[in-house]
């Protein structure tokens, strides 16, 4: 069993990246294959600054280290490096049917939300199927966001087989509900590009200033509060198991203040990734180290791409 998934450095990893994509990712590392990357070419889709793409994409890596990858046992590369990514685009892309990708909602909302309507937008659920499919991945932990996305490739991989025969594994995409669509502080999804975001490895202070600015209704200090209509307790939730999500739901009824409330997930963000933001202060010495996982990550990933390349350039009549 492959698991797989990406992440585009296009800014600090917060908690919903952690949530909905890292960790259950993370919870199959031994059990089966686990690829992670760093989604570097779709961050081209809405990145203009070179040296912030080069920073930011080596942060990147030093986070999903720190978040506990083990690099003996999981594979982390850069897409860029291998360039199988961009060729199975394109023979995708000459199956990919316009009105499949003119349905894509995440382009839509992109362009409203003011990012340049370029053709790489465009073509970036090609992209990500090409992402998938390489490495004959079988489950792709993600957000609902990029729920379409996989059933994307899911599409284009059913419409190649049946051109080809059978070349390309269907990939699943894995949703957990609990974590489907992580809250920022303003209420609605957590987003790099909303800039609601509670950052994993800020620092303390960009944490708790985060966690003061989480939107709350105004009812009275100590009056009963409803923990399922408060951002604060549906943030603080993703951390706690259920016997002590029932607990802290009972102090919200109870009327605990949102100070105190906020307080309080402030204090468990940083017991929970306490240890996390310990290891990535020891990484950042490490850049060699850093370097090297990642040339790792890349030979294993290039082979595994090129044999499926291999595959398909036959299936097509390329070679
Ligand atoms: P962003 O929306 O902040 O730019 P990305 O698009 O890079 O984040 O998302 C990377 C991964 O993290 C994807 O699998 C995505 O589904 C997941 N993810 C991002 N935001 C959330 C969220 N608020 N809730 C659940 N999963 C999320
Ligand atoms: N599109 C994903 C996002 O923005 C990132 C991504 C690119 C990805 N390729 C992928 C995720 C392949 C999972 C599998 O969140």
């Amino acid at each position: 069993m492959r698991v797989l998934s990406g992440i585009q450095p296009s800014g600090q990893l917060h908690l919903g990246n952690y949530f909905g994509s890292i960790k259950p990712n993370l919870e199959y590392v031994g059990k089966g294959e686990s690829f992670f990357f760093i989604a570097d070419l779709h961050a081209l889709t809405t990145m203009r600054d070179p040296k912030e793409l080069k920073r930011i994409r080596f942060e990147t890596a030093l986070d999903y280290l720190a978040c506990g990858f083990d690099p003996k046992k999981a594979t982390i590369y850069e897409q860029s490096i291998v360039p199988e990514h961009t060729q199975l685009m394109w023979i995708l892309s000459c199956i990919a049917p316009m009105g499949l990708l003119e349905r894509a909602v995440s382009y839509k909302e992109k362009v409203e939300n003011g990012i340049d309507a370029t053709v790489g937008l465009f073509n970036y659920p090609v992209l990500m199927a090409a992402d998938i499919l390489l490495y004959d991945a079988n489950i792709v932990p993600v957000g609902r966001d990029q729920k379409q996305h996989v059933e994307i490739a899911r599409d284009l991989a059913q419409k190649f087989n049946n051109v080809y025969g059978d070349v390309l594994i269907i990939p699943e995409p894995e949703i957990r509900p609990e974590v489907a669509v992580v809250l920022g502080t303003d209420g609605q999804k957590m987003s790099k590009s909303y800039g609601n975001t509670i950052p994993l490895f800020g620092s303390e202070q960009e944490i708790k200033k985060a966690i003061t600015g989480i939107v709350t209704d105004s009812v009275g200090a100590n009056a009963p509060k409803d923990p399922d209509k408060c951002t604060v307790y549906q943030i603080h939730k993703l951390f706690l198991g259920e016997k002590e999500s029932k607990k802290l739901a009972d102090l919200y009824r109870g009327g605990i203040t949102y100070g105190d409330a906020k307080t309080k997930l402030f204090e468990t963000s940083m017991d929970v990734f306490g240890p996390m933001r310990e290891k990535r202060a020891e990484l950042e010495k490490k850049k060699d180290y850093i370097l090297e996982v990642l040339q790792e990550g890349a030979k294993k990933a290039c082979c595994i791409a090129q044999s499926t390349m291999e595959r398909v350039w036959r299936a097509t009549g390329l070679r």
